[in-house]
């Protein structure tokens, strides 16, 4: 039996940045921990551990573990036993050099070390600072299992089918702070996913940096080309009592027709893809990289949209790349024209260590004011383009599935149409959890409005 009384339990705060990875990796803290002795604390200053979860991709997300880490060093003047660590893509790629850095941390951990999480607190609470950031070996890495309480998941749960990324592009930190990719077992994913539905979750969404690439059904990598991540889409589409599923993140290389098929064919897909182009210069993409081009970019969105017309289509772009003309960039703007994304993530190019474009030498030499431009350009553009997309939903019913209280307009419910739009209407929190049927009457911003049961009498609980 354990010894420890109750009041001996410990509060632990997480201040979490980055990807559906890092989001994904905070649950497995608070479950590693919580089996410690480790609540939840909902501020820095209850907790009794503290950690920094960190991202690597742009100068300025890595700006933030400083000024974070700044804010608790008054905090651990006032009570020396606060612990505070710093987990994530930083602590990875930093090793030793974070704990310079930063001296208000304990001790720092890569994505690998989290089953390990005990153990670095006796550790440290025995001896010095240290940095732990052995990577576990892909033959021997497992995927550590989510335990979904009754009651305690949300209505969307993430599930990681995938770690790491195999891929090259010139740009990106990731493969160099998470590694080689793995694909986790189909039968654990399902498996979890089945899970998280017995406890109360509705829509589950497939989480890895390159979803398409999976192959833990069994077919050789080499070999699978997309066919694996579609019959896995098939295996979890049949989990009972599941009613929606998405996927993120879609890389173009493996995005194949197969794959775009399982939005006509399944029951539970969603009918939504975020599918990074990044550029839409042919030319840029071949020094990203990225391994396709403008044109097979574009047959692959026109399939996609042959199969399932209606989807609402999301994507990634970077301005300011090295060796961007204008001419590249007009034709960045020209594909958002011709694709019509519903919404879109824009980045000023940031040059990160150990990243291919280093070795290629590839420098950043686009001037900090062409692009600032270059993404305010993209953002106006694209401003239109998400109004008219969003306006085309107002007049129709909806289905939505509600996540529960809306943060932004107290006293309304908030939830996600198929295509991923927000859409907050008034309507009693019992709702939360359901799929109902929503009158949309106008779009606001990114979000839209929704026209609830009593105000409109058109609500339907369909399931
Ligand atoms: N695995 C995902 C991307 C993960 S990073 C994919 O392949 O699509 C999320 C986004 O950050 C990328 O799509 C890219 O648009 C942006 N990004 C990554 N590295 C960047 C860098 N060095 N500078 C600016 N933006 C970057
Ligand atoms: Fe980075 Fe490319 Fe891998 Fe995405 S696919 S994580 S952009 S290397
Ligand atoms: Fe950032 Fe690491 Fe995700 S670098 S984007 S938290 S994988």
């Amino acid at each position: 039996m354990d010894s420890e009384p109750p009041a001996a339990r410990r509060r632990l705060f997480v201040q979490n940045f980055g990807c559906q990875m890092n989001d994904y990796d905070v649950e497995r803290m608070r479950e590693v921990l919580g089996a410690r002795g480790y609540d939840a604390a909902d501020r820095a200053e209850d907790a009794d551990l503290i950690v920094i979860n960190t991202c690597s991709v742009r100068e300025k997300a890595e700006a933030k573990v400083a000024s974070a880490a700044g804010r608790y060093r008054q905090l651990k003047t006032e009570r020396p036993g606060v612990m505070v660590a710093i987990g994530g893509c930083v602590a990875q790629q930093e090793g030793e050099r974070l704990l310079k850095r930063i001296p208000v941390a304990d001790f720092t951990f890569g994505p690998d070390q989290i089953p390990s999480l005990p153990e670095l607190l006796d550790r440290r609470a025995n001896g010095g600072r240290f940095a732990a950031t052995d990577v576990t070996e892909v033959e021997q890495y497992r995927f550590l299992s989510a335990e979904p309480r009754p009651g305690q998941v949300p209505v969307t749960a993430l599930v990681t089918i995938q770690k790491g990324c195999d891929n090259h592009c010139a740009f990106c930190v990731v493969p160099a702070t998470r590694g080689r990719e793995v694909s986790r077992p189909w039968q654990e994913v399902v498996d979890e996913v089945a899970r998280f539905v017995a406890a109360g979750a509705r829509e589950v969404t497939l989480i890895g940096q390159n979803v398409n690439s999976y192959h833990g059904v069994g077919l050789p990598k080499d070999q699978s080309g997309g066919d694996d991540f579609a019959e896995l889409l098939a295996r979890v589409d049949r989990v009972e009592g599941l009613k929606r599923l998405r996927y993120t993140t879609s890389h173009p290389h493996d995005f194949t027709d197969k794959v775009a098929d399982a939005f006509r064919d399944l029951r539970t897909l969603c009918a939504w893809l975020h599918l990074p182009v990044q550029s839409g210069s042919s030319r840029t993409l071949k020094r990203m990289v990225r391994d396709y081009t403008r044109d097979q970019y574009l047959r692959q969105i026109d399939y996609v949209r042959s199969v399932c017309p209606d989807i609402s289509l999301s994507t990634d772009i970077i301005v300011g790349y090295p060796g961007e003309t204008d001419a590249d960039f007009a034709e960045t703007l020209t594909l958002l024209e011709r694709v019509e994304y519903d919404s879109i993530y824009s980045f000023e190019y940031s040059e990160r260590p150990d990243t291919p474009a280093l070795k290629l030498a590839l420098r950043d030499n686009v001037a900090p004011e062409v692009k600032a431009e270059r993404l305010q350009a993209v953002q106006a553009l694209q401003k239109g383009i998400t109004a008219r997309r969003l306006g085309r939903w107002v007049g129709r019913d909806v289905e939505v599935l509600v996540e529960g209280d809306s943060a932004r307009y107290p006293g309304q419910l908030c939830g996600r149409t198929t295509g991923n739009e927000m859409v907050n209407f008034a309507g009693p929190p019992s709702l939360t959890g359901e799929l109902v049927t929503v009158k949309i009457v106008a779009a606001r911003g990114h979000t839209l409005v929704g026209e609830h049961a009593q105000a409109g009498h058109r609500l339907a609980v369909i399931a």
